[in-house]
């Protein structure tokens, strides 16, 4: 894929998660730690599982990694930026056209074709060009350059899933957040769309935090933790 795109920050290390703690209040007295003093570094071009029973808050860690949501305690460094110094435009703006995201359920826009899914991250970066031509050629690099003008609705979940890696990929992004994105798959499928993952990431050198229930999927990433009442071990 051809990117025309200003250069990218690229630093050793990509995510810097110093004591994170989340807690919700469940009601007026008491409250849930969701995660306590979690610390992890993340550096450029690594891969890293995050694996955890259900509930044990794999998405909620993803979620603060992001900046889409802040922690209760701690500190966040994405790409060399403080993540609290920032407000919710700033973080969108420091995520559009680096961080990518892929879900379990896909989260596709049911109104677009499978070219106009992909092409949204760079139409919302605006400055980018030639969005037609990097939008097929991210499709392509899916298999899926025949489906272009296909809804979701038209795609079966693993097609679906592919749309979904190729918008993820489709602007570069130093990092990709991937949440349990073979969870609504079936076995074959799902590792269908787990080798296009490794592939993409290695074509893109995009840095892959990957959360699954999956321990043979989690073996195969370089570094591996793991979620237990709230700590991460590794
Ligand atoms: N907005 C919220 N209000 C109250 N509790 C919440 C909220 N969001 C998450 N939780 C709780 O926080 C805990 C962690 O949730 P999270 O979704 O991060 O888990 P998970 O490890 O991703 O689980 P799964 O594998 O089922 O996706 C759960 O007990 C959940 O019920
Ligand atoms: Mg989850």
């Amino acid at each position: 894929m051809n990117n025309q795109k200003n250069p990218k920050t690229r630093l050793s290390t990509v995510i810097q998660a110093k004591h994170l703690s989340k807690k919700l209040a469940t009601t007026e007295n008491e409250e849930l730690l969701i995660l306590d003093d979690i610390n992890l570094s993340v550096t450029q071009n690594e891969s890293v599982a995050i694996t955890g029973a259900s509930g044990s808050g794999k998405t909620t860690l993803l979620g603060l990694l992001a900046g889409l949501d802040l922690p209760s305690n701690g500190e966040v460094c994405l790409l060399g930026t403080e993540l609290s110094t920032l407000n919710e435009d700033q973080r969108a703006n420091l995520r559009l056209g680096q961080v990518g995201f892929v879900f379990q359920s896909f989260h596709l826009m049911d109104n677009l074709t499978a070219l106009e899914n992909v092409m949204l991250p760079l139409e919302l970066e605006n400055s980018s060009k030639n969005i037609r031509q990097k939008g097929l050629a991210a499709l392509e690099q899916v298999g899926l350059e025949k489906r272009s003008t296909h809804r979701p609705g038209q795609l079966s979940g693993g097609e679906q899933q592919r749309v979904a890696l190729a918008r993820a990929f489709v602007s570069q992004p130093a990092i990709l957040f991937a949440d349990e994105p073979t969870g609504n798959l079936d076995r074959k499928t799902g590792e269908e769309i787990i080798a296009l993952l490794f592939t993409m990431q290695q074509l893109n050198n995009t840095t892959l935090v990957l959360v699954t229930h999956d321990d043979s999927l989690a073996k195969r990433c370089q570094a591996h933790y793991r979620l237990v009442d709230g700590k991460i071990s590794q």
